[in-house]
């Protein structure tokens, strides 16, 4: 049954008249499904209430970061004494230097510097990989996407060693003239732009396991291939676990592939988890990279709030509270839900394929396996968004967008989950009759 929508609608007609599109990120407005975005009120545990009252579980958890649930109230406790001892100052703090620790102690990173979101932390690595090496190519993958840097939001060429275009208005062709875009999971195109610009790759950059195309995980090996070629041609290899850090596993996708197989990314960046839900973000890397940034070396960076005592005593509290019975809780939900969705879609005759790095994981209306950025493509939108707004109408919210992670919580119970099951019989209904 559809829920009341009135004061959703309210505020939507609002925000449109004074925001571009009536929201601040793209993905809440509702464009890829139709229908009237939720404007949410509270939440709490694993559960979203939004203008009209309605509650939904809450299956995309502020995109990421709200591992623990929302509202966990030592993180709320340890936010509060802060935010009573003064919101920010411009000065070094201690909180900082705790969670740079505990960053430094679960990852391979050696150094870190704090920034206030993941697209500062994808642009500074990007500056930091070019001033160290002295180069200035930078090679990513299609459909991984590292924030809304300039010289990344690029498509590719029209060959796979040409420069890439730039990806939207606004970029201009000289941002995107030193980046090269290939086909994820491709190490043919990977061997092929090296040889074509030896001594020029600055960098390669890629999601640790994109899920911003749907979950792609990389197939085996393949990150440490993208590493051993960096280190072989003198480029750095930068992991992208802003979305992956923290959440695929306790050590991020790092934990899934390379912690097991013995290589480390010379930079890596986060963000999500370990700002707590705060804006808090994070690059690091290899010591003798990071030594480079200013005031030890030359390569410029800066930010008023990077650091952010409120920021940062969200994200320590997050990350220590972040225990294996926290990842362990999340993939036994996550595997309950991933069969149950399969089954129900199976069950209506949907074509579909759920793929998983760690405890995240998508459901791809798609035939086949999905594996690069032109086999995501092929998902059938319109039966996810009927298939959508079937889950919204039982209480269910996910993602508003074919091509997104879903990210459970520590606090999405029994009762959490049989919401989900519950709806999904119907939910598998719609998609099949809305079938492209
Ligand atoms: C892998 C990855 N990198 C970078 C970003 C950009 O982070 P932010 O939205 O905090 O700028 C995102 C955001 O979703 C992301 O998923």
């Amino acid at each position: 049954m559809p829920r009341p929508t009135d004061a959703s609608a309210a505020l939507f007609e609002r925000a449109r008249a004074v925001t571009p599109g009536g929201v601040n990120s793209p993905v809440r407005a509702f464009n890829a499904v139709g229908g009237t975005p939720r404007f949410i009120r509270s939440a709490a545990g694993a559960w979203l209430t939004d203008a009209d009252g309605n509650e939904y579980v809450d299956l995309i958890c502020s995109w990421g970061p709200m591992l623990l649930g929302h509202a966990h109230p030592e993180v709320q406790a340890r936010v509060a004494e802060a935010v009573a001892r003064g919101t920010s100052y411009g000065t070094p703090t201690e909180p900082e230097v705790e969670l740079a620790e505990e960053i430094v102690a679960r990852t391979p990173v050696e150094r870190v510097r704090f920034v206030s979101s993941g697209t500062e932390a994808t642009m500074s690595a990007i500056r930091l990989a070019r001033g160290f090496t002295g180069r200035d190519i930078v090679v990513k993958f299609a459909g991984c996407y590292h924030g809304h840097v300039d010289s990344l939001l690029a498509s590719a060429g029209s060959g796979l060693a040409t420069f890439a275009v730039p990806g939207t208005p606004g970029v201009p062709v000289s941002s995107t003239e030193l980046t090269l875009v290939l086909p994820y999971n491709d190490r043919a195109a990977v061997d092929k732009v090296f040889a074509e610009y030896p001594d020029r790759i600055a960098c390669l950059i890629t999601e640790a396991a994109p899920g911003n195309m749907g979950v792609v995980p990389p197939e085996p090996g393949f990150n440490a291939f993208l590493s051993e070629t960096c280190t072989r041609h003198g480029a750095l290899f930068v992991s992208d676990e802003v979305m992956t850090g923290f959440r695929a596993s306790k050590l991020g996708q790092w934990g899934l592939d390379g912690a097991v197989e013995g290589w480390r990314p010379d930079l890596m960046t986060f963000g999500k988890v370990m700002g707590g839900g705060f804006p808090a973000a994070a690059f690091g890397g290899r010591a003798d990279v990071m030594s480079r940034l200013v005031p030890e070396g030359p390569v410029y960076q800066a930010g008023t709030l990077s650091g952010n005592p409120i920021a940062t005593t969200a994200g320590l509290a997050t990350l220590r509270l972040a225990t294996d019975e926290v990842y362990d809780h999340i993939g036994v939900a996550a595997d309950t839900i991933k069969t149950a969705v399969s089954d129900a879609l199976s069950e209506a005759g949907v074509a579909h394929v759920v793929q998983a790095t760690g405890t995240m994981f998508s459901v791809f209306f798609a035939e086949g396996q999905v594996r690069d950025f032109e086999s995501a493509s092929r998902t059938d939108a319109s039966a996810y968004a009927a298939f959508f707004h079937a889950m919204l109408d039982a209480g269910v919210y996910l993602p508003p967008s074919a091509y997104e992670a879903w990210f459970l919580s520590a606090a999405h119970d029994d009762r959490a989950v049989q919401t989900v099951l519950d709806a999904l019989p119907d939910a598998a209904r719609a998609a099949a009759a809305a079938q492209a």
